[in-house]
């Protein structure tokens, strides 16, 4: 849990302990003088000659002779209401100091996310890790952090109260502590493991009801038409049924010693007045006692309540905050330390390359060599699973082969692919648009002063979305989603071409971006693409074969092997598996 706690946040956590110790000490002499006041209020002349008593008034600033009865009432009470109003303070501080830490937190969860490789991401639904980001650590850092607080200055309040009912009466208050930690010991004892065990199922099962909603509402179409609702509702149910059983079980844990406690508490208090008039003592005399220790009992009981169940909670919250911690604590060893291209070298080549999912049986990629040289156009074309989408990601730098070598300018690399930022762009197959401005869309990941309007003005007018934009009142300020402006399919591949522009990038990935696009405006795309205007080498993934003639070069995938490499002409006369893979579509008998 302590790892937990940022470095820039340390200073505080001390200062909320500091604070905490105030509170303590508040809070013994607030129960010290009850004692005097009761006394005197009984019977004002024995007291005078309380040794005890008046050593206790000492303490609160009263010295012989005795002020008149209400001013040390008024000044008892004042006493109260300081130490209630230190320990709001404290309690108010704890609360706002571990907000902060959440929001803090979070932002470096984020940060630590991006520091794992993209196989990491391939493994872990989306939804999965915002979870983590957003309401995994708004319960570790609410639930855990602020626990952690709250249990250690109550435990030197604790501390410090329990050492003035020593001196006052020794034997009781040792046989009082003794018989109370005997009874949280052994409660803690048999629930330890039972408490981590529903932490973990918590954290698990919190994830999976985050990722099954969101894969649900995701699908909100095809729930719709196909009247699914029930089921796939069902499955988050399941989720979230096992995250509030293990909810449940923390919680009855926590509370269950506070009543027997209690119960022990009362029996306790009352057994000393009826032991002593059962022996025929003065109860009478003994009342200022019984009063402190029922206004002690009154402020411990909660006091001990609370740091049982502070420590059940952190046992609770411990699995999902060792997760965090370790994604706090990730480096970005892999990424930020090995060198990376700023610009798409003169030839870039695979030489033998393979590539394998992990735990898929076989590899996707087998013995792929091939060149690409800057400027050039390339088509990357294979039927469906051929493997061109790992290729890309090789060439990308998100996946690092399994075998084989990557040259750079014939230089073999010593570590693996990796680009500056803003050198290469792509659009992916399903492009992503953000609910926020045309622009920021466009200018994706610029800061608000650094977005050129001029240049998301060029981009989307070469991407071909720039008519729909002026259409909007807002223009590029207008806010997809929200302001009546919802994207289609064709409309989203074209906002993410311009995006991919905008960066001007030495190589740009595509990744068949005419899919969603009408013929025309494929063919325009195509044209841009492969024209001159854009200064970059291209690289494209596409299944539209009647554009193929426009590239320089067309890279044929078929089940993880590149069959052939080579013009379009080149292709078409010296490979039969090419004519029929162009030939059989309708598109391009009309083009012939
Ligand atoms: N994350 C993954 N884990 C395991 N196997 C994968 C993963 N992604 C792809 N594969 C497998 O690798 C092979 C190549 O997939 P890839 O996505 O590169 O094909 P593709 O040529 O881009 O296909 P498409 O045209 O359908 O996009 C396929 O057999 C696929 O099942
Ligand atoms: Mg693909």
């Amino acid at each position: 849990m302590y790892r937990l706690i940022l470095p820039g946040f340390r200073l505080r956590f001390y200062g909320l302990f500091a604070v905490s110790i105030v509170v303590a000490l508040l809070e013994v002499i607030g129960v010290a003088s009850v004692l005097p006041l009761v006394a005197i209020v009984i019977d004002p002349e024995t007291l005078a000659h309380s040794r005890m008593a008046g050593g206790l008034l000492a303490l609160v600033g009263i010295h012989q002779p005795l002020p008149p009865v209400y001013v040390i009432g008024v000044v008892v009470i004042a006493l109260l209401v300081l130490a209630n109003l230190t320990s709001l303070f404290l309690n108010w501080w704890s609360v706002h100091f571990a907000n902060q830490l959440g929001i803090a937190v979070s932002e470096h969860v984020g940060e630590g996310l991006f520091c794992r490789p993209f196989t990491f991401f391939m493994a872990h639904p989306a939804a999965e890790l915002a979870n983590q980001m957003c309401s995994e650590v708004s319960r570790v850092t609410v639930g855990g952090v602020l626990q952690f607080c709250l249990l250690i200055s109550r435990i030197f309040s604790l501390a410090v109260i329990l050492a003035l009912l020593l001196v006052i009466a020794p034997l009781f208050t040792a046989l009082f502590f003794a018989v109370t930690a005997a009874i949280y010991v052994l409660i803690y004892r048999l629930s330890t493991h039972r408490i981590s065990t529903a932490g973990k199922t918590a954290h698990e099962s919190n994830n999976t009801a985050m990722h099954r909603a969101t894969e649900m509402f995701g699908l909100a179409r095809e729930v719709l038409l196909r009247g699914e609702g029930a089921y796939l509702i069902g499955r988050v149910r399941d989720a979230l049924a096992s995250y509030y059983r293990a909810d449940e079980l923390s919680r009855i844990y926590q509370m269950a010693p506070k009543y027997l406690l209690e119960v022990t508490a009362v029996a306790a208090l009352l057994a000393s007045p009826i032991y002593h008039s059962y022996v025929g003592d003065d109860v009478r005399s003994k009342l200022p006692f019984l009063a402190t220790f029922a206004y002690a009992g009154f402020r411990m009981l909660p006091m001990v309540q609370q740091i049982y169940s502070s420590v059940s909670l952190l046992r609770y919250y411990e699995p999902a905050a060792r997760h965090l911690a370790d994604v706090l604590h990730t480096q970005s060893d892999t990424t930020a330390t090995r060198s990376r291209l700023d610009r798409m070298p003169v030839q870039l080549e695979f030489r033998n390359v393979d590539y394998a999912y992990i735990g898929s049986a076989g590899p996707a990629l087998s013995r792929v060599s091939f060149g690409l040289a800057r400027g050039a156009r390339v088509a990357l074309v294979g039927a469906s699973g051929a493997g061109k989408s790992t290729l890309v990601d090789l060439m990308l730098g998100l996946l690092t082969p399994t075998a084989g070598a990557i040259l750079v300018d014939g230089v073999p690399r010593a570590t693996a692919l990796a680009w500056e930022v803003g050198a290469v762009g792509y659009v992916p197959q399903t492009p992503l648009v953000l609910n926020d401005s045309i622009a920021r869309n466009i200018a994706f990941g610029y800061g608000t002063g650094e977005i050129d309007r001029q240049r998301c003005a060029e981009a989307a007018r070469a991407a071909g979305i720039y008519d729909l934009i002026a259409a909007q009142k807002a223009g590029l300020d207008t806010v997809i989603g929200t302001d009546a402006l919802s994207f289609s399919g064709g409309e989203r591949q074209r906002l993410a071409i311009a995006r991919a522009l905008y960066a001007k990038p030495s190589l740009l990935v595509l990744d068949e971006p005419g899919s969603a696009l009408d013929p025309p405006t494929s063919r325009k795309i195509f044209e841009l693409l492969c024209g001159s205007t854009i200064d970059a080498t291209v690289l494209v993934i596409t299944h539209d074969v009647e554009h193929l003639q426009l590239f320089d070069r067309i890279v044929y995938l078929d089940r993880g092997r590149i069959v052939a490499v080579g013009t379009y002409d080149e292709l078409a006369t010296k490979l039969a598996e090419f004519r029929a893979f162009v030939g059989d579509s309708p598109k391009s008998e009309r083009r012939a």
